[in-house]
């Protein structure tokens, strides 16, 4: 049974708390952290983090999932409108992926809109906050069960 989920934040998620509480909410990294290890156990999946403001240290850490995980809960910040390096080297761990975003990047500036990485994802959940890692959790669940 599939069941292991690495959760990877990407650049300026580690700034959590200090961010735009009207986009990201006021919960600290550690503190969504704690929530989504929560949500996880309760589908009995087991979850592994990872944060990184290294795009070469997000992308080398991709490299290694083979093997190492079944899924991938990821959500890049800025580098998911923009990184091809990141999008090659999803390509390459060939897992479901689902990609998260607290704020509604549909709603703010254009450049926000463009996704790089969606073509390779299972799912895209925007907008919903803390609560959004909750259903992209379900969604690799399903995805596992399936
Ligand atoms: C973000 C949205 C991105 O546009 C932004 O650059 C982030 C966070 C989000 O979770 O809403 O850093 O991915």
């Amino acid at each position: 049974m599939r069941n292991r989920v690495e959760v990877m934040h990407g650049v300026n998620l580690d700034q959590l708390g200090r961010r735009d509480p009207e986009h990201y909410g006021r919960l600290t990294l550690d503190e969504l952290e704690r929530q989504i290890s929560g949500a996880a156990a309760e589908l009995r999946l087991e979850t592994r983090f990872f944060v990184s403001n290294h795009e070469g240290e997000f992308v080398e850490h991709l490299h290694r999932l083979a093997g190492m995980a079944d899924g991938i809960l990821l959500n890049p910040g800025a580098w998911t409108h923009y990184s091809y390096a990141i999008r090659d080297a999803l390509e390459l761990t060939g897992l479901p992926a689902v990609e998260v975003h607290l704020s509604d990047v549909d709603s703010r500036e254009a450049w926000r809109r463009e996704s790089v990485i969606a073509e390779l994802c299972v799912a895209r959940i925007a907008g919903k906050g803390p609560e959004g890692y909750r259903e992209a959790l379900q969604c690799l669940h399903k995805e596992f069960s399936a």
